[in-house]
C-alpha cells in the first residue's frame, strides 16, 4: 500500500488516511494513493469511503513544486472524477486548510464534514493560474456563481461555519477529522443516504459575467488570473453539459500555467518563505523576548511599539519629555483603535494594553530589563551614537540594541558602544504596525544569536523578514534612489512625472514614484539631496532641483494638500499640479536640454533595467545573500507587482542578456549612472539566470 495514503477497514467504511506532511500537498505519491485506495475499496466490497488527512491539515492544494513540470499520472482533475463516479458513497472530513485541490478533492466527494477550525479555498489565482481540478465547474454548483466568483477570484479562505452557509460543507463538528468522519459516514449509512455528485446537479444560474471579468480586470492591476476565473465560472453555467465546462475550465488552466505570471507568483511563493532560512543561523537559539524597549514616539517608534504591543510584548517607550511621551502614547492608541475597527483587536484587550503592557518613561533607567531596545530616534550619527551609549550603560547583560536608522553606518553605531555584538539593524517600513518588510541588518561584528533573535522578533511580529548588509539604504532604499534617479533623469530628458507614474501603474506598481514622494513628505527628499550636496555630489551624477522649487514655496506634498498633486479634501488621489510642468520646463531650458518623447514602454524598461542594475550591485557586494532576498524586499516593502515575482525574476524572464544590452547601449550617452553590474555581466557570460543563483546559495 501507498506510503502517503493508509488504507484500513472500519466495518464497512474504507478509511483513506493522508500523511504527506507537512500540509498534504496532492503530489503524485498521494494522487496514485488515493486512487489505489478508491479502487481497492470498491474491490473490497466497502459500502463508503472516509478520506482525511493526518496531521495539521487536509490536502492544502497541488503540490506546488510539480508546476512547470512533466505532469504524471494520475492527474487531479481525472482523479476527482474517479472519485465523484465511485459507486461507493465518498465522504471527505476535512481540518486545517483544505485549499485549492484540497477543496477541489473535497467536492468531488458526496458529502463534506469539517471541524469548527477548518478554512477551505480555492486561492489558485494568487498562483497565477485557476483552479484546475474541477473547482471552478463544482463550486457554482453547490455555493451559486457569485459566492464561487468572490471565492475564486479573490483566493480567500472561508472559515467553517461560513462554508458551512454557503453549501460547500455539509456539517461542522467539534473532534478530530477521523472521529467525526467515521460518525457521519455511519449516520449516512444508516438514513441511506443517496451518492450525490455534484456533477450530476444543475447548472448554476448565469449572471452578467462580461460585467464580472471587467470589475476583477480592473481590481486585478493587470493581473490575469482573477479575471480568467470569471471565464472558467462562466463555463459551468454556459457550457453544454459538465464535462464540456471542465474542458474549458481546462483549456485556460493550462494557458495560465504556460504563463509568465504564474512563473512570477509561484517565485514569490517559494522566496517568502526562503528569505528566512539562513544557513548561518542553522541550530542557533534566539535569545529571549519579553519586553522590549522602544527610544522615540514618532511615526517610526509608535508604529513598532504598536506591532509589538499586538504581538503581545510588554513595551517600555522613551521619549525626550513627559509631553512627547503622551503624544507617542496617543499615536499608538489611534493605531490600536485602528485595529479594533478593523476586527484585529477587542476593546477589552485594546484597553489592557495600553493600561498594562505599555510603559511611558523619560528615564533610561526604565530600559534596564529590556530583552531588546530600538530606538527610533531623529536620522542624525550624532544623535544616535548619544543614545546607544546611554542603552549600553543601563540595560541588562544580553539585552539586544537595536537601530531602526534608514541609511546610517550601523557599524559606526556599533562600534561606538562597549558591546558591538549586541548590535543590530532592525529597519521597519512606515507605517510600521502595519507594512510587512523587515529588513535586518547584520552589521560587521554582530553575534548570530542576535541576528537569529532579529528573525525571531520579525516572526513573531507577523513580519516577512529579509536579512542586509550594511551599505548606504541597506538593501531596499540603495535600490530606490538608484531607480528614483533614473526617473528623474527622464524628467530632465522630456518625460513629465505624471507620465512616468502612470505608466508604472500600468505596469502595475501600486503607485507611480512621483505619487509616492507626496505621500512620504517631499520635505525628506529634500533633506536627503541637501545632505548629499553638503557631503559632495560626484560631479558625473545628474543633480536636478525643480523638486527643491516645489518644496521652497511650501509645497511637500500630501500633508500640505499640493505636491507633485494637488489633494483635494475628501478626494481620493490628487490631479497634476499645474506648477509642476513650468518649474521642470525652466531647469530644462538652463541646462540646454531639448526634451524629448519617451513612449511609456521605455519608461517602464528604464526604470527596470535601472532597479535591476542597481539590485545586482546588491547581490554582488553581498548586501543581499540571494536575488530572492531582492525579491521579497521590493515585493513588500516598495510595493512591486507580485504577478512579476521582483525585479530579480522580471529580469530573468526579460532574459539578462537584453538587459545588460541596455545598460551598455544607455551607457553610451550617461557612462556613469549605467555602469552594468559585474554580477550581472557574470551570470550574462555564463549563461546563467538569478534563479540559478538563488538554487545555489
Ligand atoms: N505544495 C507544495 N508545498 C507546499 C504547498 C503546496 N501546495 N503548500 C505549502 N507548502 C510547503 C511550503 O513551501 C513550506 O515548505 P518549507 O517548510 O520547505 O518552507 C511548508 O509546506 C509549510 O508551509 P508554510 O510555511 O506556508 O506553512 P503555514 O502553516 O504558514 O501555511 C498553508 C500553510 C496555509 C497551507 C500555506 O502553505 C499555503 O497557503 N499553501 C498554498 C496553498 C495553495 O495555494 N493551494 C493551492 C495550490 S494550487 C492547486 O491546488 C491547483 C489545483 O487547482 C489543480
Ligand atoms: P520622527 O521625527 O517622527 O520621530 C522621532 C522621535 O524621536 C520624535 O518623537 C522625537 O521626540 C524622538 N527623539 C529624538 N531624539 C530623541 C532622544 N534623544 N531620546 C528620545 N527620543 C528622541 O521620525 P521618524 O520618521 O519616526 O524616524 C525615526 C527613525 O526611523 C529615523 O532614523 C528614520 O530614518 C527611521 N525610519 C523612518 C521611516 C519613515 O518612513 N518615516 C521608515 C524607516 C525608518
Amino acid at each position: 500500500m501507498s506510503q502517503v495514503i493508509g488504507y484500513e477497514k472500519v466495518g464497512d467504511i474504507a478509511v483513506l488516511s493522508a500523511n504527506n506532511p507537512p500540509v498534504n500537498a496532492l503530489g503524485v505519491d498521494v494522487r496514485r494513493g488515493l486512487l489505489a485506495g478508491i479502487e481497492r475499496a470498491e474491490t473490497e466490497g466497502a459500502l463508503a469511503v472516509l478520506i482525511y488527512g493526518e496531521g495539521r491539515t487536509y490536502f492544502a492544494g497541488a503540490d506546488i513544486r510539480e508546476f512547470g513540470k512533466p505532469p504524471q499520472e494520475p492527474w487531479l482533475p481525472a482523479l476527482c472524477d474517479r472519485i465523484e463516479a465511485s459507486p461507493l458513497l465518498v465522504v471527505s472530513a476535512l481540518h486545517g486548510t483544505a485549499l485549492g485541490g484540497g477543496l477541489e478533492v473535497a467536492l468531488s466527494c458526496h458529502y463534506r464534514i469539517a471541524i469548527p477550525s477548518t478554512k477551505v479555498g480555492l486561492p489558485e489565482v494568487n498562483l497565477g493560474i485557476i483552479p484546475g481540478a474541477g473547482g471552478t465547474q463544482r463550486l457554482p454548483r453547490v455555493a451559486g456563481v457569485e459566492a464561487a466568483l468572490d471565492m475564486i477570484t479573490t483566493g480567500r479562505h472561508v472559515r467553517a461555519p461560513e462554508a458551512l452557509e454557503m453549501g460547500v460543507l455539509d456539517k461542522v463538528q467539534d473532534g478530530n477529522p477521523r472521529d467525526i468522519g467515521l460518525a457521519y459516514v455511519q449516520d449516512l449509512l444508516e438514513a441511506n443516504a443517496p451518492r450525490r455528485p455534484v456533477c450530476e446537479m444543475a447548472r448554476p444560474v448565469a449572471i452578467d459575467f462580461d460585467a464580472a471579468y471587467d470589475a476583477v480586470l480592473k481590481k486585478g492591476r493587470g493581473q490575469l488570473s482573477p479575471a480568467i476565473a470569471v471565464r472558467a465560472v462562466q463555463a459551468s453555467c454556459e457550457s453544454a453539459d459538465f464535462a464540456a465546462g471542465q474542458a474549458r475550465e481546462r483549456e485556460l488552466f493550462m494557458e495560465l500555467m504556460a504563463s509568465d505570471q504564474r512563473k512570477g507568483l509561484i517565485h514569490a511563493f517559494f522566496a517568502e518563505r526562503a528569505v528566512s532560512k539562513l544557513p548561518e543561523l542553522q541550530g542557533i537559539s534566539p535569545r529571549d523576548l519579553h519586553k522590549i524597549g522602544v527610544i522615540g514616539g514618532g511615526t517610526m517608534g509608535a508604529g513598532i511599539a504598536t506591532s509589538a504591543l499586538l504581538a503581545g510584548l510588554a513595551v517600555v517607550l522613551l521619549e525626550m519629555s513627559p509631553e512627547a511621551a503622551h503624544a507617542a502614547k496617543d499615536r499608538i492608541a489611534a493605531n490600536l483603535a485602528g485595529a479594533v475597527k478593523r476586527g484585529k483587536l477587542s476593546t477589552v484587550e485594546h484597553d489592557d494594553i495600553l493600561q498594562n503592557r505599555l510603559t511611558l518613561a523619560t528615564d533610561y533607567d526604565a530600559l534596564g530589563d529590556v530583552d531588546l531596545a530600538i530606538e527610533a530616534v531623529f536620522e542624525d550619527m550624532e544623535v544616535k551614537k548619544q543614545v546607544f551609549a546611554r542603552l549600553d550603560a543601563v540595560c541588562k547583560n544580553g539585552a539586544v540594541l537595536a537601530t531602526n536608522t534608514s541609511y546610517l553606518d550601523i557599524n559606526e553605531i556599533a562600534g561606538s558602544v562597549r558591546r558591538p555584538g549586541d548590535v543590530i539593524g532592525l529597519h521597519f517600513f512606515s507605517p510600521a504596525h502595519v507594512m510587512k518588510l523587515l529588513e535586518i541588518v547584520v552589521a560587521d561584528q554582530t553575534a548570530p544569536e542576535v541576528a537569529a533573535t532579529g528573525f525571531a522578533l520579525g516572526k513573531r511580529l507577523g513580519k516577512v523578514s529579509v536579512r542586509a548588509g550594511v551599505c548606504d539604504g541597506f538593501i531596499g532604499n540603495r535600490i530606490l534612489n538608484t531607480y528614483r534617479s533614473c526617473a528623474d533623469h527622464m524628467v530632465l530628458d522630456g518625460a513629465s512625472p505624471f507620465q512616468i507614474d502612470t505608466a508604472l501603474t500600468e505596469f502595475g506598481f501600486a503607485m507611480g514614484p512621483y505619487a509616492v514622494s507626496d505621500l512620504a513628505g517631499l520635505d525628506i527628499g529634500w533633506a536627503a539631496r541637501k545632505r548629499k550636496r553638503t557631503a559632495g555630489l560626484d560631479p558625473r551624477a545628474r543633480d536636478s532641483f525643480y523638486a527643491d522649487k516645489l518644496c521652497e514655496t511650501g509645497h511637500f506634498g500630501q500633508k500640505t494638500g499640493k505636491g507633485y498633486y494637488v489633494y483635494e479634501m475628501g478626494k481620493r488621489g490628487g490631479t497634476p499640479n499645474p506648477e509642476v510642468m513650468p518649474l521642470i520646463e525652466a531647469e530644462r531650458a538652463e541646462r540646454g536640454i531639448s526634451p524629448r518623447t519617451f513612449t511609456d514602454k521605455e519608461i517602464v524598461r528604464r526604470y527596470m533595467v535601472a532597479m535591476v542594475n542597481e539590485a545586482a550591485k546588491v547581490v554582488g557586494d553581498g548586501i543581499a545573500r540571494r536575488p530572492l532576498d531582492v525579491d521579497v524586499t521590493l515585493l513588500y516593502g516598495y510595493g512591486f507587482p507580485r504577478y512579476w515575482g521582483g525585479p530579480m525574476k522580471w529580469a530573468d524572464l526579460q532574459g539578462l542578456p537584453t538587459v545588460l544590452d541596455d545598460i551598455r547601449k544607455w551607457s553610451e550617452e550617461a557612462s556613469f549612472f549605467w555602469q552594468p553590474a559585474p554580477l550581472l555581466e557574470q551570470l550574462v557570460a555564463e549563461n546563467r539566470s538569478f534563479d540559478d543563483l538563488n538554487r545555489e546559495t
